[in-house]
């Protein structure tokens, strides 16, 4: 069985960051949320995984290309976004005739998907669908489910009227009787090529299609409270391990302290929180569910709930929460006159002050 990981698209909801970082890229407790999507499935035993790259595809490949894998990856090129069912289209020749677990790289799931994938592995239907019962459907696929049969009778990609509360999380088993699927659909209205109109073309020409139900939480970080969600619920289960120096100053609770960085100068860290490589904290307070990238410095603020990514200098900016601070920003409090804040806002910035 092989992986296909998915990692194009243009991430709007996500601007500014998307402007320079291709979404999956995004730290979720210091580590890409795709490198997330990658573990997985190699846990689950897959040994070969593709993955599609769009915009930004040299940036996905090199932070892909900068870990040993103990899996083949390979690379394949989505010319343009048209759809999840697109870029399996483009995948053909990658896949070839194996079944594949089709992963979306910005996805993440407490404890992964390995049970789903290897009883997937070894089913015969010709798909099987990971679904879970949110609140807020809408932003969803959704899935009309027959419970008894444990088999799935319809899906439709977001639709204005609610059809179920049963969602697709964006993980999907599938073999090569898609491809014929895909070649008999039409785009949708947004003119993509929608995997659940592949999915529907199976179901309705008698095609088993089952579903799982995730275990634990799931998190489609879409929007940048999603990934400040996903940031806490991945540091709540961080195991604490200390790398750096703690000079005069207090780290309590589970945190992690990469290499060469150093809490000083009366700073307090309160876990769970992760502090990257070569960092500088110093009389600063990085509170719970904070992930600080490599090599920031953080001097004479608070800081929590937030995320800071790599190369960020913080000084003297008061209290910061509930951030999502990019790569090599600064961020001071000046002491020139005239008094107030200056800002070179990039396009999409949001500040509240
Ligand atoms: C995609 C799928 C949708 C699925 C969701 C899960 O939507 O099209 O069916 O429920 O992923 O994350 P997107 O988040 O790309 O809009």
């Amino acid at each position: 069985m092989k992986g296909l990981v998915l990692s194009g698209g243009f991430g709007t909801r996500l601007r500014p960051l998307t402007y320079s970082q291709q979404k999956q890229l995004i730290p979720v407790a210091n580590k890409p949320i795709l490198f997330y999507c990658i573990e997985d499935l190699i846990n689950a035993g897959i040994k070969k995984i593709g993955v599609v790259v769009g915009p930004n595809k040299e940036q996905v490949m090199d932070a892909v290309r900068s870990v040993s894998w103990p899996a083949d990856i390979e690379f394949i090129h989505q010319d343009y976004p048209g759809g999840l069912a697109h870029a399996v289209k483009v995948s053909r020749d990658f896949l070839g005739d194996d079944k594949f677990v089709m992963y979306l790289g910005d996805n993440l799931l407490k404890g992964g998907a390995c049970n789903y994938i290897r009883d997937f592995a070894r089913s015969s239907n010709a798909a099987s669908l990971l679904i879970t019962r949110v609140d807020d459907p809408q932003e969803y696929g959704q899935a009309l489910i027959d419970e008894r049969e444990k088999i799935i009778v319809k899906l439709v990609e977001k639709p204005k009227e609610t059809l179920s509360n049963f969602t697709l999380v964006g993980i999907y088993g599938l073999t090569p009787i898609i491809f014929e699927a895909i070649d008999k659909i039409k785009p949708s209205w947004r003119n993509q090529l929608e995997i659940t109109d592949a999915l529907q073309w199976l179901i309705d020409n008698g095609y088993r299609v089952d579903y799982r139900m995730v275990e634990g939480w799931w998190k489609d970080t879409g929007k940048p409270e999603d990934i400040l969600e996903a940031n806490r619920l991945v540091l709540d289960e961080l195991r604490p391990e200390n790398k750096g120096k703690i000079e005069n100053s207090v780290v309590k609770g589970r945190v992690g302290l990469g290499r060469n960085s150093v809490v000083k100068d009366n700073s307090v860290v309160e876990g769970p929180a992760i502090i990257g490589e070569g960092c500088t904290i110093s009389n600063a307070y990085i509170g719970p569910f904070t992930s600080i990238g490599n090599c920031c410095e953080i001097i004479g603020t608070e800081i929590e709930n937030s995320i800071v990514m790599e190369g960020t200098k913080i000084v003297n900016a008061g209290k910061i929460v509930e951030s999502l601070i990019g790569k090599n920003v600064v961020i001071e409090k000046g002491n020139s006159l005239p008094r107030g804040g200056r800002f070179i806002l990039g396009d999409s910035s949001k500040v509240k002050i």
